[in-house]
């Protein structure tokens, strides 16, 4: 089956072409990142104004590097949440109308989800069920993978999301947005050890996230430097800042496995980007094999989109065009 995967939650305008969930012919992402950066984040109408123009032409370049033409596509796969809801709308409409007017069916795809299943392509031997970390600009979290498209939430951040906690230390300390690969770049030099921070434990359960507290005692400890007028080792502040939120990351993740017991560990999300987060799970002896998505597939992508609205197909069917855009999709537990 050829799938034609959408993606415009956020600030990205993306679209691929894969054939069967797995085989990649077309990766195409065009990045509003500059346009955004002027700003210091994202400006959710700059946004919708960008994608609306540039999804068709994306979409185009997404067929012509497939070597496809519309008429060969068998099913349009398209993120509708969770992100901005007009970007959202931007992507949902084009494969409405799309599906409408090539007379085929579409499914809507949960993009978080769909980060998670980008560790699956390339890898067929996957054992499951499996524990998942998510971790990128708007989520954190850890989720209980049964099946590509059945995943249940275990536990999530209490207050920011890891990639949202970069990106305003990034801002404190005078980096371009978005700040994850600013600060993983600055923190080479530094010392991680030249800083105590900590990250925040929550009482009532301790598989969940807290990172505000950790990026609140960032922030105060540029202001009492900046006060005190002294010199402000920005290094060595991004390196202790990096190494304290993936040591957090990897402290609750081997909580988990010790409550149940998962065959492989899977990545996804824009932070999984990270080669220095790679290096520091890699090195952590979890004794199961992890999974990380390859690295053109850790930002907001079509192909992961493409892939997961294939699996969902086979098993769901195609949606309605009742289907509207989520802004927010809450994980759901599992019922034990
Ligand atoms: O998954 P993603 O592309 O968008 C969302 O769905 O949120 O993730 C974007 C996030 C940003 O917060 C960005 O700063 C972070 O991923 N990120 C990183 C790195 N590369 C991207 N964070 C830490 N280190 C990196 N190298
Ligand atoms: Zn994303």
């Amino acid at each position: 089956m050829k799938v034609l995967g959408i993606e415009t939650t956020c600030d990205e305008t993306a679209a691929s072409v894969v054939i069967d969930g797995k085989q990649i012919l077309s990766n195409v992402i065009a990045t509003q990142i500059p346009m955004h950066t002027k700003y210091g984040g994202v400006i959710p109408e700059l946004a919708s104004r960008e994608h609306s123009m540039k999804i068709i032409p994306v979409i185009d370049q997404a067929l012509s590097e497939a070597n496809t033409i519309l008429s060969e596509i068998d099913l349009i796969a398209v993120a509708n949440g969770p992100g901005l809801i007009g970007p959202l709308l931007i992507g949902l409409t084009t494969a409405k109308a799309l599906s409408l007017s090539l007379q085929i069916p579409f499914v809507g795809v949960n993009h978080i989800k769909a980060h998670i299943y980008a560790a699956f392509m390339g890898n067929d031997s996957i054992k499951l069920p499996a524990l998942g970390l998510i971790v990128s600009g708007g989520h954190t979290a850890l989720v209980e993978i049964i099946s590509p498209d059945e995943i249940y939430l275990i536990s999530q951040t209490a207050d920011d999301a890891i990639g949202e906690a970069f990106d305003k230390v990034a801002k404190n300390l005078g980096l371009p947005y978005p700040g994850g690969p600013h600060i993983e770049k600055l923190a080479k030099q530094g010392n991680p050890k030249a800083f105590s921070f900590s990250c925040g434990q929550v009482k009532k359960d301790p598989l969940m996230f807290s990172f505000s507290g950790l990026k609140t005692a960032v922030v105060y400890t540029l202001r009492d430097l900046e006060q005190s007028n002294k010199p402000i080792p920005k290094e060595d502040i991004a390196a202790s800042f990096q190494h304290v939120a993936f040591n957090d990351l990897i402290l609750k993740t081997k909580r988990a496995l010790a409550k149940c017991n998962y065959k492989s560990i899977l990545f996804g999300g824009g932070v999984t980007n990270s080669l220095k987060l790679r290096e520091m799970f890699n090195e952590s002896n979890f004794g199961i094999d992890l999974y990380w998505p390859e690295r053109n597939l850790t930002l907001d992508n079509g192909a992961m989109i493409a892939g997961l609205g294939y699996q969902q197909y086979l098993t769901q069917g195609p949606d309605d065009f009742n289907l509207k855009p989520s802004p927010r999709i809450p994980f759901l537990k599992r019922n034990h």
